[in-house]
């Protein structure tokens, strides 16, 4: 007798539905008190259950942290790329304000090429910087311009450096931001344009700043950006908001350069799971069929 994963689970499901259906008639003549009664218990049980819950949340959420919202970046639906002339936009950000205190060091100029930039431009930008190298023929260090290989300057040469700069606090490395911190890049465009005064009662440290997104409020860096923090090459206005979109693009995009790519293979397999799967279903029936419509029959011995 051929019993298949499948006849096993249709028995399961015949049996669960006959045993629902069996409870279903039991309560169906149970007298109308009883009915009531039942039925309290139940929507009581289930209440309480949603009220534990809710009480739960509310106790873990500090009353004057803000969650982010969540932002309609143009890169959010399943087959959308990045922004790439926001990218763009967004390395000036960087580059020009956040690199102050920010280093990027897991990301090279080479890796703009094709991205934000050319070949040639990314090659300027990178001659702009100066690169310790060596040691040369008579054992020296020397400087020089630097290269498509080289990787982001860093602000500061060590994190004490760095701490003592910044009053203590130490400036995050931005190069996988977005990804370490809860709400990605909703949470870094709500921290960089959610600076205001603290609210009456409350009152923060000299050198923190006031900012309801950051856990414990109180932040160590200074509103980065306002409007017209610098002038875009594109023309873009750069009021803050705008300023603060570019920077999140091109921080998503540095801590997911793969992120286009993802999008195009994940629709190319789709397309080609939507092609390949019916057909090997298709496949599956026909080799099964002569299995499936036998008939084993019983005849006693006459
Ligand atoms: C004047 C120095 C300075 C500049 C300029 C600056 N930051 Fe910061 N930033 C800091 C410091 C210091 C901290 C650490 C704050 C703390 O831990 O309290 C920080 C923290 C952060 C954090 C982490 C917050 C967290 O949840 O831990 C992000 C994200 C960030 N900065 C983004 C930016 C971006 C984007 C820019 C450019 C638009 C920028 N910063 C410009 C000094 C700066």
């Amino acid at each position: 007798y051929l019993i298949s994963d499948l006849d096993i689970i249709q028995t399961f499901f015949r049996i669960l539905t006959h045993h629902l259906h069996r409870f279903k008639c039991r309560f169906l003549i149970l007298p109308k008190g009883r009915k009531i009664a039942l039925t309290t218990i139940g929507v009581l049980t289930t209440g309480g259950a949603g009220l534990a819950l809710m009480l739960q949340q509310s106790v873990k959420a500090s009353d004057l942290e803000l969650h982010p919202p969540s932002y309609p970046w143009s890169h959010n639906g399943l087959l959308s790329s990045l922004d790439h002339a926001s990218i763009r936009r967004g390395y000036q950000v960087y580059k020009q304000v956040c690199s102050a205190c920010h280093s990027m060091e897991y990301l090279a100029f080479r890796n703009l090429v094709g991205v934000s930039h050319t070949e040639a431009e990314v090659k300027t930008l990178a001659e702009e910087i100066e690169v310790v190298d060596g040691p040369d023929d008579t054992g020296e260090m020397f400087t020089r311009p630097g290269k498509l290989s080289d990787y982001f300057p860093k602000p500061y040469s060590n994190p004490e450096a760095a701490r003592a700069a910044n009053n203590g606090a130490l400036p995050p490395d931005l190069s996988y931001i977005v990804s370490a911190r809860h709400g990605g890049e909703d949470y870094v465009f709500s921290l960089l344009t959610g600076y205001c005064d603290p609210p009456a009662g409350v009152s923060v440290k000299e050198g923190l700043y006031y900012n309801p997104y950051f856990p414990g409020q109180a932040v160590g860096m200074a509103p980065p950006i306002y409007n017209e923090v610098l002038e875009y090459d594109d023309g873009t206005p750069a009021t803050m908001s705008q300023v603060a979109k570019d920077v999140c693009t091109f921080l998503r995009w540095a801590a997911e350069p793969e992120h286009d790519q993802r999008k195009r293979m994940g629709l190319k397999i789709l397309m080609g799971a939507s092609i390949l799967v019916p057909l090997v279903y298709y496949l599956k029936r026909h080799r099964w069929s002569v299995m499936k419509s036998r008939k084993i029959a019983y005849r006693p011995p006459k």
